[in-house]
């Protein structure tokens, strides 16, 4: 769950980039005072607040309490709690100004802020969010249990607690006072003493938990999620423990001055940097600027060799490692992966990409995509992962953290690309308030939240500038408000426009060759028309991301045997089992029961393609792939699987179809139908399937009264053939082990947990208009289901949707507390039970409403959401932490953000469309 809270702290000025480039400040600045002051202040507020709430939780455990209280509630908790949170502002306060606070910019959940009351606000949130995560998911028990299971819940939340302290410690005296051997750019984790220390106590820890969760204690402890069902006591110690490494380095992280992407000791890059940047030439400085082409199976960009600077090595990564370099694992397309709504899932797949990408001598993956889907019949659909703003930054945060263990993540286009056929010349027009609430705040998170090391600008234009030279959106918004220490590369060949212009917006790289830059931007130095500070700016970030990431001690070394690994094919399947979304399922036509379904007839050509997505710089190419009909007949046992390939049916094709016990038409789009533009197909032409497919359906639904269709593609078709089908699958395109996760589903080895990252509309008219040829193109506030929700348009599926073989019902809303100040966070709890008779993965989603606003809002956004598996009559009790900053709107008058003092509408459920659970919380004037 504490993933949920890392969420957007709305941006206000951050001064990061200043800070970071000074040199190390005295002990005496008001900065170094006030940042010295943090560190304990919030340990022993973080310490407290878990200590009240397992003292509480342990009374309800032995009965002193009644089984169902809510620690969070319990007054007598919550009094401790606010005690300690006095404590804490008392002490930050006593040290801490609003100019010291401004001139620090901390980072983390508290990236933003620029108040001494706001960061305080943000640390109390942080940690009571830390404290009921760490406490929920050792300890979640609500019900009398046996002495051996309460004994397992007691220790578990003794040693989640204890380690997370000592983390914390270890960590902040290291921030605090970086170890000399900590090298360039490494986590205060990987600092030698740390690590073993933290391995040790880690260890016996873990080692505790295993010893006392054993048997049916284990399987009678409640435990919250991600930890809910462990099979051995060691699984849940490691999953107890993994949950804490990552509330305490979130914990420690909004403690300190932002070091984005540079690790424990930050000032020691840049002093390094300074150094570095006195011995370069003038040349060699703008030679770094530009790409110098392939070199081997990577783009390039040159370094300086005398100095021990090796450059970058770029390569493509949206589904897997590009192309160019050979074989490499192929996932689900990115939409298919939003449709997990599994950030730490897609952690996991950013580690295998970056895995691979390294492997194949690259130190720049250019991914994840983190353009909004404005209309589904964009070209590039298919690499983004969804339509709304919130589910963008969670997938994308994911992502770029598990990328960047391995190499630097590009999150690209920035910004506001989402239309194929005109994309190198299209301007898109965008009031100041959309940009900042609808078309950035995803790349906020991945640069503050995610630490993304580069960003890759966008081929159109937005308000009448290319984004390569976009200075509003390069300097004031990227660089400036969000404090970007990284570099900006732009897209490939007509991505950068100018010499001038782009070099002073803050463009650091045009990539892949110099076309604009090399000779043009050296006369354009010699002439001062580009100060040579821009170019030391530049060369700047392009090196301490170098230096950050440890290219120049540690550079990837090609090594093939990390390629395609069983591992790292499996986790597609595991990816495309998630991703999947049962649209329809009428009296149960699925799942297949091999025991009572004898034949199948899978029909169309489709069912025989691996069909794995575009082929422009998305494509990946595995050394396997398997269709659905070979999935299928490898997973039917001794179900019969007959094959009609035909595009019409003849009439023995009808008369093989009706024969069968079920029918599976597979229908949906391939590369020939959406793509890249120029260089593949483009936007699709409608929203409907191509050729025949409609009427196939239609012919096999007419013949077969169990017909299943399972569709591929990026997204959003139309389906006339609705209520003639028994069940609808949306498989996207599912990577390279698709063929046997839609077996999975279909014959109920997997229940599918996919939900829509994106609304399948009943009619194109019922969206904002899709136009890829004019000039220029207005986004409004308005697309998917906020522009659905606005006009009362019904969808045909709903943005959030998708159904399973259980059932599940939500109760007990809690939303604590019921008022907030605008700096304040609140906590919105709901138990999830599985009233079905399988297990499942239900994926809980947050709206906040708005009602009460005196300014056009939707009518609700996203704002949390979490995926929890549970079995049949299991109950989960999920959580989201909401600060009331990330609630703000954009103030075009005082060009600011603006948080509303007015009650704010809170509805849990399954769906953008279902959502049961509804309560409120009041942000005070
Ligand atoms: C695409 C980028 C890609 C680059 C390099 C461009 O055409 O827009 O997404 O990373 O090519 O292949």
């Amino acid at each position: 769950m504490y993933h949920f809270r890392r969420l957007l702290k709305c941006g206000i000025v951050a001064f990061g980039a200043l800070a970071l480039a000074e040199p190390a400040r005295a002990a005496t600045t008001p900065a170094s005072k006030c940042q010295a002051a943090v560190p304990p202040a919030a340990k022993s507020f973080l310490k407290s607040s878990l200590t009240a709430l397992a003292a509480c939780q342990s009374k309800v455990d032995q009965g002193t309490l009644p089984a169902n209280t809510n620690c969070l509630t319990d007054s007598a908790t919550a009094s401790k709690r606010v005690a300690a949170a006095a404590t804490l502002a008392t002490k930050i306060g006593a040290k801490c100004t609003d100019a010291a606070v401004t001139a620090l910019a901390p980072g983390g959940d508290c990236a933003g802020v620029h108040t001494a009351a706001d960061w305080i606000g943000c640390i109390n949130g942080s940690h009571s969010a830390a404290a009921a995560t760490l406490i929920g998911v050792a300890d979640a028990g609500r019900s009398k249990l046996s002495s051996a299971a309460l004994a397992c819940q007691a220790q578990a939340d003794t040693q989640i607690r204890s380690y997370a302290l000592s983390r914390i410690g270890a960590l902040q005296s290291c921030r605090l006072k970086p170890p000399k051997n900590l090298p360039l750019g490494a986590d205060c984790a990987a600092a030698p003493k740390i690590a073993v220390h933290l391995a040790a106590v880690r260890s016996k820890a873990a080692s505790k938990i295993a010893k006392s969760c054993t048997g049916a204690a284990l399987t009678a402890a409640q435990l919250g999620p991600p930890c809910g069902s462990p099979a051995t006591g060691d699984d849940l110690a490691q999953c107890l423990l993994n949950a804490a490494d990552a509330a305490t380095t979130d914990a420690v992280t909004a403690e300190f001055q932002d070091s984005g992407f540079c690790g424990g000791n930050p000032a020691a890059v840049e002093t390094r940097l300074d150094t570095l940047l006195g011995q370069m030439t003038l040349t060699e400085k703008l030679t770094q600027m530009a790409g110098s082409g392939i070199l081997g199976v990577v783009w390039h960009t040159p370094g300086v060799d005398r100095l021990a600077v090796p450059g970058l090595n770029m390569i493509d990564g949206a589904r897997g490692v590009g192309i160019q370099s050979g074989n490499a694992t192929c996932f689900p397309v990115a939409m298919a992966r939003g449709a997990t709504w599994d950030p730490t899932l897609e952690q996991q797949v950013g580690d295998v990409i970056g895995t691979e990408a390294r492997a194949k001598g690259a130190s720049v993956i250019l991914a994840p995509v983190l353009n909004n889907l404005h209309h589904p019949r964009w070209g590039r659909a298919q690499e983004t992962y969804g339509e709304d703003t919130f589910l963008l930054g969670q997938m994308g945060v994911g992502f770029i953290r598990g990328a960047q263990a391995h190499v630097i993540a590009n999150p690209k286009h920035f910004a506001a690309y989402s239309i194929e056929d005109d994309r190198f010349t299209v301007d898109i027009s965008v009031d100041e308030r959309s940009l900042r609430e609808v078309y950035l705040p995803h790349f906020q998170k991945a640069v503050q939240q995610g630490h993304a090391g580069s960003v890759m600008s966008a081929y159109n234009s937005v308000n009448g500038q290319h984004c390569g030279e976009n200075v509003h959106l390069l300097h004031d918004v990227l660089k400036g408000d969000w404090g970007f220490q990284g570099f900006v590369e732009s897209d490939w060949y007509l991505g950068a426009r100018s010499t001038v212009p782009s070099a002073t917006a803050g463009l650091d790289i045009e990539m892949p060759s110099p076309d604009y830059y090399g000779q043009p931007l050296t006369d354009a130095v010699t002439n001062a028309q580009v100060p040579e500070s821009d170019i030391d700016d530049a060369v700047r970030r392009i090196v301490r991301a170098q230096l950050c990431f440890q290219l120049d001690t540690n550079p990837p070394v090609p090594d093939p045997t990390q390629i395609e690994t069983t591992a790292h094919t499996s986790l597609t399947r595991q990816v495309a089992d998630e991703a999947i979304v049962l649209l329809k399922n009428d009296s149960s036509a699925l799942p297949l029961d091999r025991t009572r379904v004898h034949s199948i007839a899978v029909v169309g050509p489709l069912a025989a393609m691996a069909n794995l997505g575009d082929h422009g710089s998305s494509l990946v190419n595995p050394s396997f792939a398997v269709a659905p009909l070979d999935g299928i007949q490898a997973g039917a046992g001794s179900v019969a699987v007959t094959y009609v390939p035909s595009a019409q049916l003849s009439m023995s094709d009808q008369a093989t179809v009706a024969a069968a016990d079920a029918a599976v038409v597979v229908a949906g789009l391939t590369f020939n139908d959406e793509g890249e533009g120029q260089v593949t197909i483009g936007d699709r032409a409608n929203l409907a399937l191509p050729g025949d497919q409609d009427q196939l359906i239609a012919a096999v639904a007419a013949a077969n009264p169990r017909t299943i269709v399972v569709l591929e593609g990026s997204g959003a078709l139309l389906m006339p053939w609705v209520d003639q089908a028994a069940a609808i699958l949306m498989a996207w395109y599912p990577g390279q082990e698709g063929g046997n996760a839609i077996a999975d589903v279909l014959f109920g080895d997997v229940n599918p947990s996919g939900k829509l990252p994106a609304t399948f509309p009943r009619a194109e008219t019922d969206l904002p208009a899709f136009d890829n040829q004019s000039a220029e193109v207005t986004y409004g506030y308005y697309h998917g289901y906020r522009y659905l929700d606005h006009n009362g348009v019904q969808p045909l599926f709903p943005f959030g949707f998708g159904l399973s073989y259980t059932t599940f019902e939500y109760a007990n809303l809690a939303v604590v507390p019921a008022t907030i100040s605008a700096n304040g966070w609140v906590r919105v709890t709901a138990d999830v039970t599985n009233t079905g008779v399988v297990a499942g993965d239900e994926v809980a989603q947050l709206y906040i409403g708005y009602e009460h606003s005196s300014v056009d809002r939707a009518v609700k956004d996203l704002k949390g959401f979490e995926r929890v598996h549970l079995e049949p009559g299991q109950t989960a009790t999920v959580a989201f932490d909401v600060p009331a900053a990330n609630l703000a709107y954009w103030d075009t008058t005082t060009s600011s953000w603006t948080v509303e003092p007015i009650t704010y509408d809170v509805e849990v459920g399954s769906s953008s469309q279902d959502l049961p659970l509804s309560g409120s919380f009041a942000v005070t004037p």
